[in-house]
Parts: structure tokens; C-alpha cells; sequence
């Protein structure tokens, strides 16, 4: 149970804000490559409260800029976008990738102005198909490079969530709640007829274990069940990875949920799946990760469908509210790890508050080569035993 203030402090996410400065400090993934299209190289960026258009210039290079323009604040969104830049629709002024004014026409060409029209910008990435922008305070840490991100004895595929009307922590403390795949998923699709796909998650749990993991290049939650009866296993786990990724086995895929905070109460989910092939041998990969946009999770009468997981977990997100008063929850057993997450990101939250570096920032190239994870097995086991009966 949280006092009103205390979820305040651990959910909003705008400038200034406790959580907001702390997501700063984390790249965050803002679209994936394939949405910037030669037809349209630009794109509308809400993330944590801030809007912004991200565009790809005639060199191909990556620019992240604040909305409005500098001059007399129209929206650069329906701006021309060039060989070197983005050109404001309202009176041509050009900005490159890092925001500098390159162009001022009608202006006169020696006005000091142009060096003072300089277009707030963010550093911007582009790594396995996704784009990261860095919001927090400069020099940028590096860009964790996720073994899912690099592999390439397996095929990528980015789908994109319908934005979920609630706040990202929501997401993220569902995902560090094992017990709720037996009800919510395979429960409800068993009883829909649907329960092949909810096999792997419908078997009792006897037991679940929690562990706070603290490595050099992430920390997170690590989540195992122990399954019993006649198809008893005990998982090898997955973590949440600290503060906005889950990574997570399903069926025969590995699945990265990679989650950005628009504001406080809209999330968008990039669901990064990444599918191993059992020979190992290395695929030739697509220059774009290609991308797909995950049908709605409701019904024509605005009701959730229920017949998939995301539309499950929208229903279970959003139905707590567009923030959640945690002044009335009633944490049990199986909400350790929720627990366990929140005590880190207060610690955390502290941390940036006293100038201090929070965990899972990598700084050292040592450590960023590729980061592997291991997760549980048993779900590839299981699809593979399906697919052959
Ligand atoms: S508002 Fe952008 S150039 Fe005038
Ligand atoms: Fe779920």
C-alpha cells in the first residue's frame, strides 16, 4: 500500500518529476526503423510528456527535435524534410539532426539569429531495427546492446501495440507478476476453446521465487515458477529488466516487451520478438527489421476481446486505472517482485536526486559488447511438442 504522494513520486514521468528524471537516464525506445519510410522519413514522438518529431534526412542520418519550432512554435511534424534537415511548413527555417538553424530564409544573411534558433534536440539511435532516444543529462550513457538486438541465427520481427491508456508502471509490475498467466491467460482461453495457446501457463503453481539481479550492465527482477501436478517443472526464469524491458520466453520465441512512458497515462509497447532457429546456423538479415502493428485489443463495442494475451493484459492494465490508486491494493505473496521493483526504482529515484549514476547505465565498452540473459526453456519445449502431436 502506497500513500497517494508516494505513487505520485514513483509514476510520473515529466521533466523534473522523480521517475521522470530517472527514466531519463535510459535510452528509450521511441519506434521502431521500419515506421520512417522513404515516403514519409518522419514521425510524431510523444515519450515521457515531450513531443517531438523524429526524422531521417537525405544522408540518412537520424534527427530527434522538439515539436514546435523555435520561431513562432508551429508543429515541424508537417515540416519538408531535406537532404541535410527538417524545414519548417510556416516559414522555411532548417534545422539538421542535432537542431542547428542552416537555413533562415527572408531573414538577412549575417542576423546573429540563426545561432540563436537552435531546435532542442535529443541523441537518437537506430540498433536491431528499433530506434533509442537519450532524454537525460549529457555525455549520453551507451546504448545496451541486447543479445536479442545482435543475433543472427534467427529472423526479428517488431510488433506495435495499440498505445495502452494507463501508466507505464502498471506495465511494468504486471510483469513482475508470474501468478497472473494461470487466470488471466490460460484460464480465459481455455474457456474460449482456445487453450492450446495458453497450455504452457495452465498448470498449478506450487511455488514462486523472486531475485533481485544486480549485475555490472543491468539490474532487474528475475520471476521463476514451480509448476506442480502431472506436468510439474520448475522454471529457469525470466527477468524484468530495469527500469521499462521484460524478457520473456514465449512459445518458440524470445520476446523483449520494450515499453516507453508517452506520459502519464498513455504507454506505447514495442513487443521485440526474436525466434532462434534450432540449427544455430546465421541468417542473412533484412537491411529493415521488419514491422507490424498489433490489431485493436477491443471489440467493435469498445469491450476487450480477450482472445489474446496483449488484449488480456490491456484489460488487466488499463481496468486499474489510467494510474492506479495504490492506497488501496493489498499485496500478497505472489507480489514480491513487485515489491522488490519498487524498492528499486525509490532507490534509484534517490540515487539521480543525490547526482549519483543509477544502476544498469553502462558507461564501459567492456561491457557492452553483447548482454545475454538466460531465460526459461520450457516454452520453446512445449510449442515444439505441440507442433508435433
Ligand atoms: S514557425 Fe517555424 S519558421 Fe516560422
Ligand atoms: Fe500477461
Amino acid at each position: 500500500m502506497l500513500s497517494n504522494e508516494a505513487n505520485q513520486e514513483i509514476t510520473r514521468v515529466g521533466r523534473g518529476t522523480p521517475a521522470g528524471e530517472l527514466l531519463r537516464r535510459y535510452w528509450q525506445p521511441i519506434a521502431a526503423e521500419a515506421e520512417l519510410t522513404d515516403d514519409s522519413p518522419k514521425l510524431r514522438i510523444r515519450a515521457l510528456g515531450e513531443d517531438m518529431v523524429l526524422f531521417r534526412d537525405g544522408e540518412g542520418r537520424l534527427g530527434l527535435v522538439e515539436e514546435q519550432c523555435c520561431h513562432r512554435s508551429a508543429s515541424l511534424y508537417y515540416g519538408f524534410v531535406e537532404q541535410d534537415g527538417l524545414r519548417c511548413p510556416y516559414h522555411g527555417w532548417k534545422f539538421d539532426c542535432a537542431g542547428n538553424c542552416i537555413d533562415q530564409p527572408f531573414e538577412p544573411s549575417d542576423s546573429p539569429l540563426k545561432k540563436e534558433a537552435h531546435q532542442h534536440s535529443y541523441p537518437v539511435q537506430a540498433l536491431g531495427g528499433m530506434i533509442w532516444a537519450y532524454m537525460g543529462p549529457l555525455p549520453a550513457p551507451l546504448l545496451p546492446r541486447w543479445e536479442q538486438l545482435l543475433r543472427a541465427d534467427g529472423v526479428r520481427k517488431v510488433f506495435i501495440l495499440p498505445v495502452i491508456e494507463c501508466n507505464w508502471l502498471q506495465i511494468m509490475e504486471n510483469s513482475c507478476d508470474p501468478a497472473h498467466t494461470y487466470y488471466l491467460h490460460a484460464h480465459t482461453l481455455t474457456l474460449k476453446d482456445k487453450g492450446k495457446s495458453g497450455a504452457y501457463y495452465y498448470r498449478p503453481i506450487e511455488k514462486l521465487h523472486f531475485e533481485l539481479v544486480d549485475e555490472p550492465n543491468w539490474v532487474g527482477v528475475r520471476k521463476q515458477r514451480v509448476y506442480g501436478g502431472d506436468k510439474a517443472e520448475e522454471e529457469d526464469g525470466h527477468p524484468v529488466i530495469f527500469p521499462n524491458l521484460l524478457l520473456s520466453p514465449q512459445r518458440e520465441h524470445i520476446v523483449m516487451h520494450m515499453r516507453l512512458a508517452v506520459d502519464d497515462t498513455h504507454t506505447k509497447i514495442f513487443r521485440y520478438q526474436f525466434t532462434p532457429n534450432d540449427s544455430g546456423d546465421l541468417v542473412t538479415q533484412p537491411n529493415l527489421v521488419p514491422c507490424e502493428n498489433v490489431p485493436p485489443l477491443k471489440d467493435e463495442t469498445g469491450a476487450y476481446h480477450m482472445n489474446s494475451f496483449a488484449s488480456h493484459d490491456a484489460m488487466a492494465w488499463e481496468t486499474q486505472g489510467s494510474i492506479t490508486d495504490r492506497s488501496r491494493e493489498l499485496l500478497g505473496n505472489t507480489d514480491v517482485g513487485i515489491a522488490l521493483y519498487r524498492r528499486l526504482l525509490r532507490e534509484q529515484i534517490r540515487c539521480v536526486q543525490e547526482g549519483k549514476e543509477p544502476k544498469g547505465v553502462i558507461r564501459d565498452p567492456a561491457l557492452n559488447d553483447c548482454i545475454r540473459i538466460h531465460v526459461s526453456t520450457g516454452q520453446r519445449r512445449m510449442a515444439r511438442e505441440m507442433a508435433k502431436a
